[in-house]
C-alpha cells in the first residue's frame, strides 16, 4: 500500500446491525454485501458469532458466512467479531478465518459487553488461540474498545490501553484495532495514542474503529491517518453502536470517510456512486433508522455552472 492510500472497512453488516432489534433478513444482508464489494470496499466484517441471547440480529452468523464464503471472492478480506470462544469454534466451523476477538480496556465496559473480567477476557483469549492447533490458517485480532473513555468509567489513561495491547502482542497478536465506542476522543488524543502504538509496536497492523457519537469522527479518523494508522472502519449510513455501552451511537459513515479521503487525494479504491447505490438499498429495507452521513444527504458537490449576468451558464467555466 502507498503512502497515499487507506483501507476503509466496513462495518455496517456487524456493527451497523447490532443495535438494530428487528432480524434483518440474512437474504438482505448478503444483497447488501454484493453490493458493498461492487462499491470497491475490500475489507469487510460480515457479522458477530455471539449469543443470539445477547444480539438476536446475527442469529444467522453461520449462513451468512456460508453465503460469503461460497462467492470464493478474491481480494476481498471478510472478518467476523467473536467475544468468545464459542464464537470462535463457530465462526472456524463455518469456514471463516479472520476473526475480531475484543476486550474493552475498561473493566466495567468489558463486564457489561461480555460478562467477564479483562483478566478472565484475556483467558479467554488464550483459549481462542489454542485453536490454531486445529486451524493453522487462523487470523485473530485483537479489538480493545472504550480506549477513549467509557460510559463507566470515564477518559481511560493511555498506559492502561498499551499494558493490555502488550499482553495482546506477548501472545502472538499482530492485527490490533483501537476504539472510541461512545465518542469520547478528540484529535489531539487519538493522534497521540496512534502515534503510541505505532511507535510501540511496529511490526503490527493497527486499525481505528471510531464511533461519530459527538461530530468527531472524521476529525479523528484524520487525525489517526497523520499519526500513521492506515485502516480505518466506517458504516454506510453512519449505523452501528454497542447495545451493552449506554449512549453509543453510530460508526462514522463510510460516505463521509471515502468522500474525505477522496478529497484529499488518499485513495480509498472506492466508487462513491456504487457506495451510495448500497447504502440505498440499506434505507429502503429499514427506513425506520437514524442515518447519519453527510454525503448521503447532501450527495457529492456538483457546481451548478458559474453565474453570469444573464443567468448560470449551462457548465462550470475553469
Ligand atoms: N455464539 C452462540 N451462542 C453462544 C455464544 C456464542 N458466541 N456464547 C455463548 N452462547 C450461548 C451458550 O451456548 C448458552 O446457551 P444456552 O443458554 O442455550 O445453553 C448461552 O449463550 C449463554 O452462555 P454463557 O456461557 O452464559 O455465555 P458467556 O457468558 O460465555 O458469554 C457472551 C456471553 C459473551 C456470549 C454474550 O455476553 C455476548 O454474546 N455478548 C455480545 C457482546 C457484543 O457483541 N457486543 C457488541 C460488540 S462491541
Ligand atoms: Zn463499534
Amino acid at each position: 500500500m502507498d503512502k497515499s492510500s487507506v483501507v476503509i472497512r466496513e462495518m455496517m453488516l456487524r456493527d451497523g446491525l447490532q443495535n438494530i432489534p428487528e432480524f434483518i433478513p440474512t437474504e438482505a444482508k448478503i444483497k447488501l454485501f454484493q453490493l458493498i464489494v461492487a462499491s470497491g470496499l475490500r475489507n469487510i466484517e460480515i457479522t458477530s458469532f455471539v449469543s443470539p441471547k445477547a444480539i438476536l440480529q446475527f442469529k444467522d452468523a453461520t449462513q451468512m458466512a456460508q453465503a460469503v464464503l461460497k462467492m470464493n471472492l478474491k481480494g476481498v478480506e471478510v472478518s467476523a467479531l467473536v467475544p468468545n470462544l464459542r464464537g470462535a469454534q463457530l465462526a472456524l466451523e463455518s469456514g471463516m478465518r479472520k476473526l475480531g476477538f475484543f476486550m474493552s480496556v475498561s473493566e466495567s465496559h468489558n463486564i457489561s459487553n461480555v460478562r467477564r473480567t479483562r483478566a478472565e477476557s484475556m483467558d479467554e483469549l488464550k483459549k481462542i488461540l489454542e485453536l490454531k492447533a486445529k486451524y493453522p490458517d487462523m487470523e485473530p485480532k485483537a479489538g480493545m474498545p472504550c480506549v477513549f473513555g467509557c460510559p463507566f468509567e470515564g477518559k481511560i489513561k493511555p498506559e492502561v490501553t498499551l499494558s493490555f495491547l502488550r499482553q495482546f502482542y506477548e501472545l502472538g497478536i499482530r492485527d490490533m484495532s483501537i476504539a472510541d465506542t461512545v465518542g469520547f476522543g478528540n484529535p489531539r488524543e487519538v493522534k497521540e495514542m496512534s502515534r503510541l502504538c505505532v511507535t510501540e509496536f511496529p511490526d503490527v497492523t493497527f486499525s481505528i474503529h471510531l464511533h461519530n457519537t459527538r461530530g468527531l469522527g472524521l476529525a479523528n479518523s484524520l487525525a489517526a491517518y497523520e499519526s500513521g494508522i492506515r485502516i480505518h472502519d466506517g458504516a454506510i449510513g453512519g449505523l452501528g453502536g454497542c447495545p451493552f455501552a449506554p449512549g453509543a451511537k453510530g460508526n462514522t459513515s463510510t460516505e463521509d470517510l471515502v468522500f474525505m479521503f477522496e478529497e484529499m487525494g488518499i485513495s480509498t479504491g472506492v466508487k462513491m456512486e456504487r457506495l451510495i447505490e448500497a447504502s440505498r438499498y440499506f434505507q429502503s429495507v429499514k427506513k425506520d433508522v437514524h442515518y447519519e452521513s453527510s454525503i448521503l444527504e447532501v450527495g457529492v458537490p456538483v457546481p451548478k455552472g458559474a453565474i453570469t449576468k444573464d443567468g448560470y451558464e449551462q457548465k462550470w467555466n475553469i
